[in-house]
C-alpha cells in the first residue's frame, strides 16, 4: 500500500482528493492547520491527520511516504493581497522546501498543483500553451510561479516532479468555496434570484470540475515517469474556456428557476485563454464534468442543506474572522479558558 502526503488536505480541493485516494487503496497523510474546520474528512483507517504549518513540517513527516500532493496556499488574490507575506512563505518557500525534503527522505513523486492564473492576461486572439510565456498579475499568482520554478529542477531519475496548472475550479467539496466564479455565481442564483458576474464578462477564462482536476492528481501519482517528470500540464479542457458573461447565461439556464444577471466590481483585468491539448495528448486524459453539469450539482447541494457554514466559504473573510478571533481570545483567555476554567492544580500536583 502507497502512502500520500496531502498538504492543504482540509481545503476544497484536498477535501475531495483525500476520500478518492483512500477509496484507490492509498494510505493518506493529511497535513494542515485545518484553518477551515477539521471535520471536513471522514475518518478512515489508513488516514491520518497532521496538524502542522507546513512553513513547520518535520523531516520525519516525510519518512516512508511515497508521494506527495503539495495543495496547501493562501488561495485566491484578494487574501494573496492581504496577506503577502505569509503568501510567499506558504504557497512558494513551504513548497520547495517540502519538496527539497521529500527527495532527501527518498520520496519518489511530488505533485505541485498550481494556478493558470500565472498566465495574467493575454489578448483574447491568443491561446496560450504550457511553453507560453507567464504573466502573473497577482502575489498568488507570483508565488504560484516561484514555487514552480523552486520545484522543477528537482526533478531527477530518483525523484518525479510535476507541476499542474489548474483551471478555475468549480464543483461540490465538503470544505465549499463560494469565493470562485461557478460557484458563486450558483449561490447568488439559488439564494436571491440574481448571478454576480464580474465586469465586463468578455474575459476568459478556463474552469475545471474539482473531480476532474482530483482525477488527474490520482493519475499522475501513478503515470509512467517517463511521461511527466518534469513537465507542466494545463489542466482544464478546451470546451471549459468561457468569456464569462457567456458562463452566466450558460448557468442561468442550466438552473431551475428564473435568474437574472448583476455585474460587479472593477472590469476584470485577468484574462487568458489556455490549451488543454497537452494533458490529452500525453495521458489521455478528457475532463467529464460541464459547467452546466457543477452548477446544478452545487444548486441542489444547497437545496439539500448540504452546506451548513457560508461563513467559512469566503476564503478570505474566513482568515479575516479568525484574525479578529484570535484578537479577542488572546485578549480575554486566563489559565487556557474562558467561562470554563480548568480545574486548579494544586502546587506539586501533576508533576
Ligand atoms: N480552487 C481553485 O480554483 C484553484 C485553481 C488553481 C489552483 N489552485 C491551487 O490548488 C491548491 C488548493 O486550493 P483550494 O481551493 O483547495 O484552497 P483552500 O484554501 O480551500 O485550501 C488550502 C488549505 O491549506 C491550508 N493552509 C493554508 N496555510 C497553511 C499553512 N501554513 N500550513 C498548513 N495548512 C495551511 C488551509 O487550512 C486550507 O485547508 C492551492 O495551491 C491553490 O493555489 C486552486
Amino acid at each position: 500500500m502507497k502512502t500520500v502526503l496531502v498538504t492543504g488536505a482540509g481545503g476544497y480541493i484536498g477535501s475531495v482528493l483525500v476520500p478518492k485516494l483512500l477509496q484507490r487503496g492509498y494510505r493518506v497523510r493529511a497535513l494542515d492547520r485545518y484553518f477551515f474546520g477539521i471535520d471536513k474528512l471522514e475518518a478512515h483507517p489508513q488516514l491520518s491527520l497532521i496538524k502542522e504549518d507546513s512553513r513547520r513540517i518535520p523531516e520525519e513527516a516525510l519518512v516512508g511516504v511515497d508521494a506527495v500532493v503539495d495543495l496547501v496556499a493562501i488561495s485566491n488574490d484578494p487574501s494573496g493581497e492581504l496577506f503577502q507575506e505569509a503568501t510567499y512563505e506558504i504557497n512558494h518557500q513551504s513548497r520547495v522546501r517540502t519538496a527539497e525534503m521529500a527527495k532527501r527522505a527518498g520520496v519518489s513523486r511530488y505533485i505541485l498543483p498550481s494556478s493558470c492564473s500565472l498566465y495574467g492576461f493575454v489578448e483574447p486572439e491568443v491561446i496560450v500553451n504550457e511553453q507560453s510565456a507567464t504573466n502573473p498579475l497577482s502575489t498568488y499568482a507570483k508565488a504560484n510561479e516561484l514555487a514552480e520554478l523552486g520545484v522543477l529542477p528537482l526533478a531527477d531519475d530518483t525523484f518525479t516532479v510535476v507541476v499542474m496548472r489548474q483551471a478555475t475550479v468549480y464543483g461540490y467539496s465538503p470544505r465549499m468555496r463560494f469565493d470562485l466564479a461557478i460557484n458563486g455565481m450558483t449561490l447568488g442564483a439559488w439564494k436571491t434570484g440574481v448571478i454576480p458576474l464580474m465586469k465586463d464578462g468578455t474575459q476568459w477564462r478556463p474552469m475545471v470540475h474539482v473531480q476532474d482536476t482530483t482525477d488527474v492528481m490520482a493519475l499522475l501519482l501513478e503515470a509512467d515517469a517517463a511521461n511527466v517528470n518534469g513537465e507542466i500540464f494545463n489542466v482544464g479542457s478546451n470546451r471549459n474556456n468561457y468569456q464569462l458573461g457567456p458562463l452566466g447565461e450558460e448557468i442561468a439556464r442550466a438552473l431551475p428557476k428564473p435568474v437574472t444577471i448583476e455585474w460587479y466590481g472593477d472590469p476584470d483585468h485577468r484574462s487568458y485563454r489556455v490549451s488543454f491539448d497537452k494533458i490529452e495528448a500525453t495521458l489521455g486524459w478528457k475532463a467529464r464534468w460541464t459547467a452546466a453539469d457543477g452548477a446544478l450539482e452545487i444548486y441542489t447541494a444547497l437545496e439539500e442543506g448540504c452546506v451548513p457554514s457560508y461563513e467559512q466559504t469566503i476564503t478570505l473573510g474566513w482568515y479575516r474572522e479568525l484574525i479578529k478571533w484570535h484578537r479577542i481570545i488572546r485578549d480575554t483567555e486566563l489559565y487556557g479558558g474562558m467561562l470554563d476554567l480548568p480545574a486548579q492544580t494544586e502546587p506539586g500536583e501533576g508533576q
